[in-house]
């Protein structure tokens, strides 16, 4: 028996745990199971998971915000919505709600949860539930955990949601298999859509070059500092097993309205290396995936805030002399 969580409550959680990490990885052409036992399941999971989620989806709207914006969508059709975090986290960035959202998940236990989290958080939007996505254009697309849980058939579907979309947001997991398989997504889109982010480019995806078969496109999120000072989190963190300074994410970010690309600007991925005086960083632009190094001389501030953290400095811009300077 936990302070913050019951006996029956931890063990549905590990149990759910177990379920969600052995999807990525099982046997091909197995279907991924259905794990919503029953409401309970899906509001710890919403307390618990979908709250790390949410501070990934926080992360990754900072970077839309500072590359080019969400616009104003009308209409948001969320796809897989479990139990609606991606919604929430986004229709909280907005000046102004949107008009429509459709929250699309085949479970309707996830789809009765998913409505009733976004109508009880912004009550004036119009909510639908579907069991599979309707064939509308809407003005953004949102997807959050889901790409393991598809085969080739439900894959096919999520595109097509997608290209009918204006704008895309997509946030997986930042594991390697997961990753890999966001980087074939994003090429097969690029004929619809402009990459707003983590790309700084469009072409062909570097991760998926040959000679990077061991890498994957990742980025770390910065967790609250609750976590690491309230009793509950400190419970989730050592009951579950769950390491709570460590945020892994790989997302896509996609627009259909042409938007330029500024070739000086690098993305940054992964973990920083700190060594004496420099930091190595992995970086990404149209030329491909290589190792770069940040000298301490150059900024120590940043050289100090690398060394801390694993999500400082996300984008980088080269500066006439070469260097790679933070881009703010
Ligand atoms: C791990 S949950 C993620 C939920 C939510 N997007 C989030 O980020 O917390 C995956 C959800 O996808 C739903 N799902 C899986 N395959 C689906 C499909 N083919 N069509 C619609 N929903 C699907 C599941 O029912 C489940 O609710």
């Amino acid at each position: 028996m936990g302070t913050y969580f019951s006996r029956d409550d931890l063990s549905r959680l590990r149990a759910l745990r177990e379920v969600l990490i052995g999807i990525e990885d099982r046997p091909e052409g197995t279907d991924a199971p259905r794990y919503w036992s029953d409401a309970r399941d899906l509001e710890l999971y919403d307390r618990v998971f979908a709250a790390r989620i949410g501070w990934k989806w926080d992360a990754v709207l900072d970077e839309v915000h500072r590359r080019a914006g969400l616009g104003a969508p009308r209409t948001v059709l969320d796809w897989a919505a479990g139990t609606g975090v991606a919604t929430r986290a986004v229709l909280g960035r907005l000046g102004e709600a949107p008009e429509r959202v459709v929250l699309v998940d085949r479970d309707e236990k996830a789809r009765d949860h998913a409505a009733s989290s976004v109508r009880e958080a912004f009550p004036g939007v119009e909510v639908e539930c579907a069991a599979e996505a309707p064939e509308e254009e809407f003005d953004l697309c949102l997807a959050s955990h889901v790409l393991d849980e598809l085969d080739d058939r439900g894959l096919a579907a999520l595109h097509g949601a997608f290209r009918r979309a204006a704008r895309v947001l997509w946030v997986e997991p930042g594991s390697k298999i997961t990753a890999r398989r966001l980087s074939k997504s994003r090429d097969a889109l690029l004929e619809r859509f402009e990459v707003v982010a983590p790309c700084t480019h469009r072409e062909a995806c570097g991760m998926l070059a040959p000679e990077r078969g061991r890498d994957w496109c990742h980025h770390f999120a910065e967790p609250p500092a609750f976590v690491h000072t309230t009793g509950e989190w400190g419970e989730i963190g050592r009951e579950l097993g769950i390491d709570l300074r460590s945020l892994p994410y790989s997302f896509l970010a996609l627009a259909a309205r042409p938007s330029e690309h500024d070739p000086a600007l690098v993305r940054r991925l992964g973990r920083p290396r700190s060594q004496r005086g420099r930091t190595l960083v992995d970086v990404c632009d149209a030329a491909g995936v290589r190792e770069e190094q940040l000298l301490q001389r150059d900024d120590k501030d940043l050289f100090k805030r690398l060394k801390k953290t694993f999500w400082a400095a996300p984008l980088l811009r080269r500066e006439e002399s070469g260097r790679l300077a933070e881009e703010r």
